[in-house]
Parts: C-alpha cells; structure tokens; sequence
C-alpha cells in the first residue's frame, strides 16, 4: 500500500486544509446564515495539541507538503499564533498558511508572521463600504483593509485577494481590481459555489467567468497566462502588459477536480475528501483513544480512496453537501 493520500482516480492529495473554528466575523450571503452557523462545544474542537498532531502524521506518513488553516473564520480563535508556532516548530519547512477576512488582523499580523505564518489570502469582495456591508452584514471594510496593510507589513507575501463573484458586486469588480494593482496583491475572482447555508444558489444566476472577462476587458487590456501548475485552481491574466495578473477561479464552469490534490480536516476532526461529499472519516476519536500515527495515517488514506471524481454541481441529480462553505472553510 503507498503511503501517499492516493484514490480511486489516481491523484495524489499534498495540500492540507484544516477548518479550526466555525465561528465567523463577518455573514457572507453566499456563505453563512444571518444568524451564524450552531455553536460547536469547546471539547467537540481539535485542541493546539490534536491539530499539531494531525498536521504532523499529514507531513511524516501520508505526504503533505502545504497547510492552510481556514474556518470559518480562523481568527476567531484566540490560540491561532499557538496553533501556528506549534506547527511550525513540529513540520519545519512546510508552508503554514491562513485564508482569513482580514478583520481584526491588523493587531494579530505581526505576531502570526513570528509565530511561523508563512502567507494570507483574504477574502474581500467589494472596497465600497456600503456595498461591503450589504453584502458581509457587517460594517467592517476599514478593519479588513487596515488587516491587508499589516499583513504587507508583516512580510506575509505573496498576499492574495479572494473575491466570490455576485450579481450584486459585478459592477465594483474593476474598482476592485484597480485597488489590488495599486496594492500590489493579488486579485483572483471566484464563481460562486452552492455551498451557501441558505441554498438560495442557482446555476442561472451565477456569475462566470465569461461574464467577469467581459465586464474587466472593457477596462484592462487582459493576457492570458493559464495555470502556474495544472493543479492551480487559478487561472491568470497579465494586466495591462505589466507585472501584475488577475486570475479567476472558475469552480463551476471549467473544473479542475481532476486535477484536485486537496484533503480536508473540519474543526471536529474529521477528514473531507472532498468539499461537496459528507462522507467523512472521524480522527478525533481515534486521536482521543490513544490511536497511533500509523493508525491515524491509515484511516486518513481509507477516507481519501473514497474521494469522488468530481463536484457534480452541472448534474441534474446535484444535492449540496449538509455542510455549508462556513463550516468546510473553503
Ligand atoms: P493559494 O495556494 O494561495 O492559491 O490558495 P488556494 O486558492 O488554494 O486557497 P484559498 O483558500 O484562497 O481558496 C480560494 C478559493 O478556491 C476557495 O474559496 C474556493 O472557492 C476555491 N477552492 C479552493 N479549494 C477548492 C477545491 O478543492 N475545490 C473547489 N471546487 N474549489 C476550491
Ligand atoms: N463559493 C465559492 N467560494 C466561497 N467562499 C465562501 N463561500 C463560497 C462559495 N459559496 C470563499 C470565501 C473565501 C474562501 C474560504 O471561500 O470567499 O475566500
Ligand atoms: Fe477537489 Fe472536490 Fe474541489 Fe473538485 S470540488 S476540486 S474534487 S475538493
């Protein structure tokens, strides 16, 4: 048997993401309920110590070579410099990352870049507060734009900018654009996936990728370079002939599950496959049981040769996962 995360389809998973709280700042429409997502019990969570272990067996038996820690909204809990350090003290070497909202990062930057945070992505749609607030239900713009400055600060580079594209926020797209070149991050656009809590997605309403290249071709002249590695999710433009490139993430409309190297870790300790399959494979109990790594390692490679060969989202016998995007972490 080898020793990698391999399945039934052949690809090999190296990158890990690991969800450490389901508690959000901010209420996306397009991710999270109004009211936030049920409280999870404090015990239910992998503690510093249980998510060092995991992200430990992922590196020395079953072949990680990247980690990102999402949510939610991984802020949210006050032990991520722990969380960060303790990994980077146990997998040296390996890229430690975090996809945050920015908000309330700008006290929080400089400490995470020592503790061993190597870069960010932050998910910002829109730089017009109003239409921000509308969108997040939270009037917090200044904070995520005070959070992008000191994460640049703090030396947390490359910093990207995620942007989940809405009917509603389509028109701010250029404005957007032309903040993150005068910012010099990275913008990629992201075509809304099905992974809202209030299933109000609809395949006819989505924004493509298409649609996007349109509206920005109107303003930028856009080079396509294609993908740094077939199993980037992001594809990128050079704009305007110079140094910058905007890319876009077109989950829906031009897959690149085929080439996905992803596995998943929920904030109660189990393995995702895949973000939209909720067969998923328990670690905490066996990490709470006294399980060994190789125990651990070989119940990670089960949950993983079940992975399915895709998303299935253009099917007609689509269902959404249980799980919504707040509680998987994207
Ligand atoms: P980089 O390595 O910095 O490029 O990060 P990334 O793009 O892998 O991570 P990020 O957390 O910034 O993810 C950006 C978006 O890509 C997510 O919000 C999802 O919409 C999408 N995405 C990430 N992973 C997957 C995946 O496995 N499947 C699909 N369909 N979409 C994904
Ligand atoms: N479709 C695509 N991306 C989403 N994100 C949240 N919800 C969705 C969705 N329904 C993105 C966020 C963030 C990342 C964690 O996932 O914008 O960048
Ligand atoms: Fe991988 Fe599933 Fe994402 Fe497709 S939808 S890229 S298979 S995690």
């Amino acid at each position: 048997e080898s020793d990698f995360l391999v399945d039934r389809f052949g690809r090999v998973a190296r990158d890990l993401r690991v969800s450490i709280t389901e508690k959000c700042s901010l209420r996306c429409t397009y991710c999270m309920p109004e009211e936030g997502l049920e409280a999870i019990a404090s015990q239910d969570l992998l503690s510093v110590e249980e998510i060092v272990r995991v992200v430990g067996v992922g590196v020395d038996l079953v072949g990680i070579r990247e980690v990102r820690f999402t949510g939610g909204e991984p802020l949210m809990r006050s032990d991520l410099e722990s969380i960060i350090a303790g990994c980077a003290r146990r997998v040296p070497g390996i890229p430690l990352s975090i996809t945050t909202n920015a908000v309330g990062l700008e006290h929080r930057a400089a400490k995470l870049a020592a503790a061993g945070l190597s870069r960010v992505n932050v998910s910002l749609d829109s730089v017009d507060r109003v239409h921000f607030a509308e969108l997040t239900r939270r009037d917090r713009l200044p904070s995520v734009l005070a959070g992008i400055r000191a994460a640049a600060a703090a030396g947390l580079a490359p910093l990207k900018v995620n942007a989940v594209l809405m009917r509603e926020t389509l028109h701010g797209a250029v404005d957007l654009l032309r903040w993150c070149l005068d910012a010099g991050v990275e913008l990629r656009f992201i075509e809304q996936m099905p992974l809202d809590a209030d299933r109000a997605w609809v395949r006819e309403s989505m924004v493509t990728a298409v649609e996007l290249l349109d509206e920005l071709s109107g303003h930028f002249v856009l080079e396509a370079i294609g993908r740094e590695d077939s199993s980037a999710p992001v594809e990128e433009w050079r704009v305007d002939g110079g140094s910058m490139t905007v890319g876009i993430i077109a989950s829906v409309t031009r897959s690149f599950c085929s080439e996905c190297d992803r596995t998943r870790v929920t904030a109660v300790g189990t393995v995702r496959s895949c973000l939209f399959s909720d067969r998923e494979v328990d670690l905490r109990d066996a990490l709470r049981s006294g399980a060994g790594d190789r125990e651990l390692a070989d119940l990670w490679r089960g949950a993983m040769w079940d992975k399915w060969a895709g998303h299935g989202i253009n099917g007609a016998d689509f269902v959404p996962p249980e799980r919504s995007m707040g509680a998987i972490g994207g």
